[in-house]
């Protein structure tokens, strides 16, 4: 028995650990209830009286060293807790990789944030639309040939609900509920039924604006439009070509001077140094009945813009498709865009 218990005492002074969990293991198979020392304790009644003293002393000098092993162990653990518990403080840090916000988002961002600047607020409306909001009410009675101007997704016929075919349908909605003066930019998501193309894409985003007020003019439409490319792009120089939307009465397409100084200049122009961005117009008079205002007392302009489009010119982006892929080399090269 004695015996016994100083291989006890030997292998007590050999054991050291830095591993919490083996200390407490230790501490338990000595210390335990159910431990050594008290299988030891309990035994003392049979030990033979000669024997009793040394018995005595043996189990005394194990039990001081299972303690003072315990608490030797556990002081330098706690000493050196930060290596053991497997955090090493001293490790240079891990790198965050930071996402980046998606050249639409930026670019639509950036316009709203130009036009704000000059009071226009935001307004948005639902992409599932009724026929009223983005047809009829624009001056796009049923029949009428330009509904062919974009082809339309119907989630419904008769009465028809459609997914919107241009954020025009926000104009309807914000001239209903407002009452002049009004400015207002409206970007959103818009759909229409074309085939899948390098350039054509069932979803797209626009970007719309709308200032109605009396005595609005022409003159201020293209004063606005050419703050705006100053702004957005550092250009200045823009021409209104004559063109037709049932919205607006006269119509024009806008078209922005680039240059023609690099050869990339003369691709993305075709060589003319001119690039299209937006449509524009003065809003019809009959649009402005349509909503309960009176076009003899107020009158307005209104625009739209494809936002792939202009985040296209503004980054040079070379296929719509990158915007869709996913694909974080092109994703990743938009992490310096402050918004
Ligand atoms: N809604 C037109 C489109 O989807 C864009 C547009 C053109 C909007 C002229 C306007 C505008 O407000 O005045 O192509």
């Amino acid at each position: 028995m004695i015996d016994q218990i100083r291989k006890y005492i030997e292998e007590a002074k050999g054991f050291s650990t830095n591993s919490s969990a083996e200390i407490e293991e230790f501490r338990i198979k000595f210390l335990g209830k159910k431990g050594i020392l008290n299988d030891l304790f309990a035994h003392f009644k049979t030990v033979p009286n000669e024997q009793k003293k040394e018995f005595g002393q043996v189990v005394n000098e194990l039990k001081n060293l299972v303690n003072d092993k315990v608490n030797t162990l556990k002081e330098a653990l706690e000493g050196s807790s930060e290596v053991t518990s497997g955090i090493d403080l001293t490790r240079p840090g891990e790198n965050f990789e930071i996402g980046s916000r998606h050249p639409i988002n930026s670019v639509k961002n950036r316009i709203v944030e130009i036009f704000s600047r000059i009071g226009f607020t935001l307004s948005d409306g639902p992409e599932i639309e009724d026929d009223w909001h983005n047809f009829t009410a624009l001056n796009l009675p049923e029949h009428h040939p330009a509904r062919d101007m974009q082809d339309t997704f119907f989630i419904e016929k008769e009465p028809d609900v459609v997914l919107r075919t241009h954020t025009s349908s926000v104009q309807i909605r914000y001239m209903e509920e407002n009452k002049p003066p009004m400015r207002i930019l409206s970007p959103g998501r818009v759909y229409r039924n074309e085939a899948i193309s390098s350039r054509s894409h069932m979803m797209f985003h626009q970007i719309e604006g709308l200032y109605i007020d009396k005595d609005v003019s022409f003159a201020d439409l293209r004063q606005t439009l050419s703050y705006f490319t100053e702004a957005l792009f550092g250009k200045s120089k823009i021409r209104l070509r004559p063109s037709y939307f049932p919205f607006t009465e006269p119509s024009a397409e806008v078209d922005v001077y680039w240059g023609l100084e690099t050869e990339t200049d003369y691709r993305m122009t075709k060589g003319t140094g001119w690039l299209e961005i937006m449509g524009c117009g003065m809003v019809d008079p009959n649009v402005l009945k349509n909503v309960n205002i009176d076009p003899e007392e107020y009158t307005g302009f209104a625009f739209g813009m494809g936002i792939e489009r202009i985040a296209l010119l503004l980054y040079q982006i070379g296929d719509i498709r990158m915007y869709t892929e996913n694909d974080l080399r092109f994703l990743e090269q938009f992490k310096s865009e402050l918004f």
